[in-house]
């Protein structure tokens, strides 16, 4: 079907309280292969039923990803767990426990229900339980694992509202179920238990720190970028979770990084032109009546709610014709480590580290 001929509907539901004809409506449709957009408490998914590999393959079309991309799979309880695993790490139980439903990842020994499509023909499958009352009641309704990737064009900025997926895909899907902002707004944490320690592929959701707690030593595959240690997933390109503006990520003592700053937006200036910036609370005293596009991601104190807000301040930044944007760096506690994870791949590698 072409873009033309497809229709996206969308349908509003509550986030907390989800209509049940309105899941049983998407429901439907994910039964009959079709491709739905949902909120999860990340950020929104693609879905389609996980055992459809034709569905599967659908996703992959309306998203143009990489084949060579596995998908995750979501699903609403543990007990759907066995069938889908080839064996089950003696770890899990605990993790279940302390993070599931929630914005964990685990990657384990496929078994042979999983088509090739959805792990990308490797011997491993991602899994998580999501806690969004809407992903919950969906996979429920429709009684079957869902694969989702981020509701998005590959290597686009996730989408964290509805219309950020209509923006993307419009056209290519069946559904979207719009259940307005979702609230972590960083995707979930990967993390391996194939691997000798379990090791975090992809920060996100779930801190390290917090899965340290449960694990004891937890390792971050990573690639040094700046000053930070930086994960990557397998499968993912570096250049990923983009705008379309250019965007460097500064690195550096506050000072020096809101000096840089200030100095850029003066210099585009002197030329006529604008960049945007994405910072602190905490900075904009020192920011006043600076020629730039400004926005705030949140407070250095919170990383939670830096997390939250990043993909639309970077969305909005992206729409606002600047001509690049800097971005300052949150630290790596809690959720900042997703966060730097995710503006290092948005700028693609132009990652500086400044000094007075
Ligand atoms: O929060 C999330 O994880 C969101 C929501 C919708 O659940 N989903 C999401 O999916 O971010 P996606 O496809 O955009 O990112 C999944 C990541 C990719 O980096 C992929 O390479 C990795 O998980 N992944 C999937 N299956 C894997 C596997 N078997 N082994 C290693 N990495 C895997
Ligand atoms: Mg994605």
């Amino acid at each position: 079907m072409s873009d033309a001929e497809r229709r996206t509907r969308i349908l509003a539901v509550n986030a907390e309280h989800p209509e049940p004809d309105r899941i049983a409506e998407a429901a439907r449709l994910i039964r009959a292969g079709q491709l739905v957009a949902f909120p999860t408490e990340t950020v929104y998914g693609l879905g389609a039923n996980a055992l459809d590999a034709a569905a599967v393959r659908g996703i992959f079309a309306a998203k143009e990803r990489p084949a060579c991309d596995p998908l995750i799979v979501h699903l609403a309880d543990v007990e759907a767990l066995p069938p889908l695993v080839a064996e089950l790490p003696p770890q899990v139980e605990r993790l279940a426990e302390a993070f599931w439903p929630g914005p964990l990842t685990l990657v384990l020994p496929r078994s042979a229900a999983i088509p090739d499509e959805v792990t990308a023909g490797g011997p491993t499958v991602a899994l998580r339980i999501p806690a969004h009352p809407v992903a919950r009641a969906l996979i429920r309704a429709a009684k079957r694992p869902i694969a989702a990737p981020s509701a998005n064009r590959f290597g686009r900025l996730s989408p964290t509202r509805a219309e950020d997926v209509l923006a993307d895909l419009g056209g290519r899907i069946d559904l979207i179920l719009d259940g307005g902002l979702t609230p972590v707004g960083v995707e979930s944490t990967v993390l391996s238990l194939v691997t000798p320690v379990p090791t975090i592929l992809r920060p996100g959701g779930i801190s390290r720190e917090a899965l340290e707690a449960v694990l004891g030593a937890v390792a971050v595959r990573s690639r040094t970028v700046g000053t930070g240690e930086i994960a990557a997933s397998p499968g993912t390109l570096p250049q990923h979770y983009a705008p379309r503006t250019p965007l460097r990520l500064l690195l550096g003592g506050n000072e020096a990084v809101l000096a840089a700053m200030r100095r850029a937006a003066l210099e585009a200036a002197a030329r006529g032109r604008r960049i945007g910036l994405l910072v602190a609370e905490e900075d904009l005293p020192s920011l006043r009546n600076l020629p730039a596009v400004i926005e705030v991601a949140g407070s250095l104190r919170n990383p939670r709610g830096v997390a939250r807000q990043l993909y639309a301040a970077l969305r909005r930044l992206d729409g606002a014709g600047v001509e690049r944007i800097l971005a300052r760096d949150f630290g790596e506690r809690g959720l900042g480590l997703a966060v730097r994870d995710r503006l290092s791949r948005a700028a693609g590698g132009d990652v500086v580290e400044v000094t007075e």
